[in-house]
């Protein structure tokens, strides 16, 4: 997958991209991500990349002409037009989710802007951006955050990334419950001890018990979850067993 950030604070990405998985990722080569300064295709000496709002208001609005530069600039030569998902990463956007993730995971190109400001000449938006996503309802300073966010969401899906196929399965969100509880050594930590069932080898029994844990979770921090989990009879019952505990 390619990525290009089109932000106007590049130094933002330099520390979270070297580390761990993301890192990783692009040794591979699983992930090239590409880091656009905004303010290198600002047509005036001051490098103006915002302006007021036309009809007044507090804010500044990003300038359509050095976005559209800039986009530009990402794309393979001879390929105008050819840009993949264009991305522009706003609090006004769609909130993501795991299921964004997966869908954005199997795309060749994204090209995710940082919005910043009061927000981006909706000209711009209409015309070349694909979709508006936001990461929650709060509003942060930018979108370089968010952006980092959804990279990392996004590329931990593709495949290669994450060793064990496995992990990425058992997510919380995944199979659209939250995760089970973990336990490591040493087999007891000040006087608490791990479930029982996790040391007993029968496969069977650990997956119950996992299953039921990720419910209990789900019904504790996330009840609103449940009703599109897909639950089947078995879950069900186990459901009615935690009520009634
Ligand atoms: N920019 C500022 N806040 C944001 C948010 N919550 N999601 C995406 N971009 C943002």
């Amino acid at each position: 997958m390619k990525i290009d950030l089109l932000t106007l604070f590049p130094e933002m990405f330099v520390s979270p991209l070297q580390f761990s998985l993301l890192k990783k990722a692009q040794e591979k080569k699983l992930v090239e991500i590409n880091i656009v300064n905004i303010r290198d295709f600002t047509l005036d000496k001051h490098k103006t990349a915002d302006d007021s709002p036309f009809g007044g208001g507090s804010g500044m609005v990003m300038k359509a002409e050095p976005l559209i530069m800039a986009l530009g600039s990402s794309l393979p030569a001879g390929k105008a037009g050819v840009k993949g998902q264009v991305i522009l990463m706003t609090p006004s956007g769609k909130k993501i989710d795991q299921e964004t993730a997966k869908r954005l995971a199997r795309e060749k190109h994204l090209t995710i802007i940082c919005g910043h400001y009061e927000g981006v000449d909706q000209r711009f938006v209409d015309k070349y951006v694909d979709e508006e996503l936001s990461i929650g309802d709060y509003v942060l300073t930018g979108g370089e955050l968010p952006a980092l966010v959804l990279i990392d969401a996004v590329c931990r899906l593709i495949p290669g990334v994450v060793k064990e196929a496995d992990s990425i399965v058992n997510d919380s969100f995944y199979n659209g419950l939250l995760d089970y509880p973990s336990y490591t050594r040493p087999e007891e930590f000040e006087g608490i001890k791990i479930p029982e069932v996790l040391k007993s080898g029968n496969h069977r029994e650990i997956a119950r018990w996992r299953r039921k844990e990720a419910l209990k979770r789900t019904l504790l921090n996330r009840p609103e979850l449940l009703a599109s989990a897909g639950l089947k009879e078995e879950d069900k019952k186990l459901l009615e067993e935690l009520i009634l505990e």
